[in-house]
């Protein structure tokens, strides 16, 4: 019997539809399991210009500080693209990781057997699917570093710095190995160490690490043949671990291995139980408002929070079950549906779901 507080930044496009339905499937497990979560609705990105005039408001930070966990929809348009960098939607993110320390993304990139058609992959690559977890620094790195504009000697030119502490490597290498000790014991750090010295710094500080995991294999690959690998072979990775860049450019490509990006969740953590879960999805401003969006992706990043942010893997693994069932005995909306397939809306997904939640 728990109570949680939970900061909603329901966002953009279809951001307030997806985490809508993320919202009924946590009342229902409140109801089944005896829990109460408190939604607060706060502005960010987009709808927070619009309302406020600043991507990320200061009442919104501290509402996501002072909560048990946050929610986060989606945020970007076309409609803010002329609005200057450092005060573009995306910000608000960057902003809400850094403020809330939020130095590792987890994003697992898994094929639903029944929906092993839409992975684009040829079907002896694939086999039975695929379970990947991708951990990804999310505070530090060429996001973060120090960026600007100068005269240099061909005319002006633009720098942004990738830098990593030892620390910074050291906490996202052992979140790495403390998940690789849940599931298969295989870390692949990758980098460009052939030619970056943080990447080379990067290798040092995850050798040392792996020392405390004797029973994890380790293994390093460069970025530029792990993109490749992930293709010819992506039953090779387990657990990749990866600086926030690389992380950011393999985990779209993770994510469109397994066919649907429509169906991913993940979790931003620190070294506290605070956490900030969103949907690896975008806020795809063409489809919105139109109930077409999946909100299984937002679903199952509520699945993550309560197992990770409240420590309720019971709950969590109740709609992870419910979810596996519905695509299972075959609910499909628009962007998981083969021809013929009859098409669930945003909100008759959520019901099914609901439905089969126990
Ligand atoms: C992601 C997104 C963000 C990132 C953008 C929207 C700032 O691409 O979460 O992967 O680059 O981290
Ligand atoms: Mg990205």
């Amino acid at each position: 019997m728990g109570k949680f507080n939970i900061a909603v930044v329901s966002g953009d496009g279809i951001g307030p539809e997806v985490t809508a339905q993320a919202e009924r499937v946590l009342e229902k497990i409140g109801s089944i399991y005896d829990h109460t979560f408190e939604f607060c609705e706060v502005i960010a990105g987009g709808a927070a210009i619009d309302a406020v005039g600043e991507c990320l408001p200061q009442e919104t930070l501290d509402k996501c500080l002072s909560s048990d966990s946050v929610l986060l929809g989606a945020v970007g348009g076309p409609k803010w693209d002329n609005v200057p960098g450092d005060q573009r939607p995306e910000r608000a993110l960057l902003g809400l990781r850094k403020a809330m320390g939020l130095f590792a993304n987890l994003r697992p990139a898994i094929i639903h057997p029944s929906l092993k058609d839409a992975c684009p992959l040829k079907p002896h690559i694939i086999g039975d699917g695929l379970d990947i977890l991708i951990v990804r620094e999310l505070t530090g790195g060429i996001y973060f570093g120090e960026r600007g504009r100068r005269m240099g000697e061909l005319g002006e030119e633009a720098y942004d710095v990738e830098c990593y502490s030892e620390t910074e490597i050291r906490r996202i290498a052992v979140t790495a190995f403390d998940a690789a000790m849940k599931r298969s014991k295989h870390v692949t750090s990758i980098d460009k160490a052939n030619v970056m010295e943080s990447s080379r710094f990067w290798r040092s500080i995850v050798n040392e690490v792996a020392k405390d995991y004797p029973e994890v294999k380790l293994d390093y690959m460069f970025v530029d043949n792990a993109s490749m690998q992930l293709i010819k072979d992506p039953h090779q990775f387990d657990v990749i671990l990866t600086t926030n860049m690389f992380g950011d450019i393999l985990s779209d490509e993770a994510g469109m291995i397994t066919g649907s990006i429509g169906l991913l969740p993940s979790a931003s953590l620190g070294s506290s139980t605070l956490g900030m879960y969103e949907p690896v999805h975008g806020s795809a401003p063409d489809i919105a408002n139109q109930g077409k969006a999946n909100p299984i992706a937002a679903i199952l990043t509520a699945a993550m929070m309560l197992r990770y942010s409240f420590n309720l893997s019971t709950e969590a693994e109740a709609i992870e079950t419910a979810v596996e069932l519905a695509l299972d005995e075959g609910c499909r909306t628009a962007d998981i549906a083969t021809e013929g397939e009859a098409v669930l809306s945003t909100a008759q997904m959520c019901d099914e779901i609901l439905a089969r939640l126990k």
